[in-house]
């Protein structure tokens, strides 16, 4: 889907240690599924505004995936984002990444779709996707 030059350049900006810390520091939480004690998969999210959290990332090892990590980490943040009340949680995905129809399976909608321009000439083209958390 990207380029390895756009790839560098989003790894260098959003998972360098300066930035991960930078991120934990503004309020992003970050958890990590672990099986037999191996990290297998992570995800952060924030509450960007009231009532409003944004899942940032959520990655499964590919040897993992398709055994319900992912729906694990999810349904992880759903239950610590339900004692909030009435809250959204949306999220970005690449419009050509096959995650979109695991967001879907797992009752997310598309509200949007944008090109976020990230510098260096690189953009993400995104859907914006959203859920809404029933307490
Ligand atoms: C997307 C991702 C996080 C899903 O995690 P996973 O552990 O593989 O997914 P799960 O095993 O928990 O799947 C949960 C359900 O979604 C379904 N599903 C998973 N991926 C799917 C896909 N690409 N298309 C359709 N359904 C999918 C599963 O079949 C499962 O359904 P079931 O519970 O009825 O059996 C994982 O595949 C991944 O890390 N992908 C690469 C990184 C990425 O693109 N992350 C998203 C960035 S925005």
């Amino acid at each position: 889907m990207l380029s390895a030059g756009q790839i560098e350049y989003m790894l260098g900006l959003m998972y360098s240690a300066a930035s991960l810390k930078k991120q934990m520091d503004e309020g992003a939480v970050f958890i990590l599924a672990c099986e037999n004690n191996e990290p297998v998969g992570f995800a952060s999210y924030q509450e960007i505004k009231p009532f409003v959290f944004k899942l940032h990332k959520l990655y499964v090892l590919p040897s993992q995936q398709g055994k319900g990590t992912g729906r694990f980490l999810l349904d992880r943040i759903m239950a610590a984002i339900k004692p909030v009340g009435k809250a959204t949680l949306q999220l970005q995905v690449n419009r050509e990444n096959k995650a979109r129809h695991f967001y879907e399976k797992l009752g997310f909608t598309i509200i949007d779709e944008i090109d976020l321009d990230i510098g260096n000439g690189f953009f993400m083209n995104d859907y914006v996707m959203e859920k809404k958390i029933i307490p």
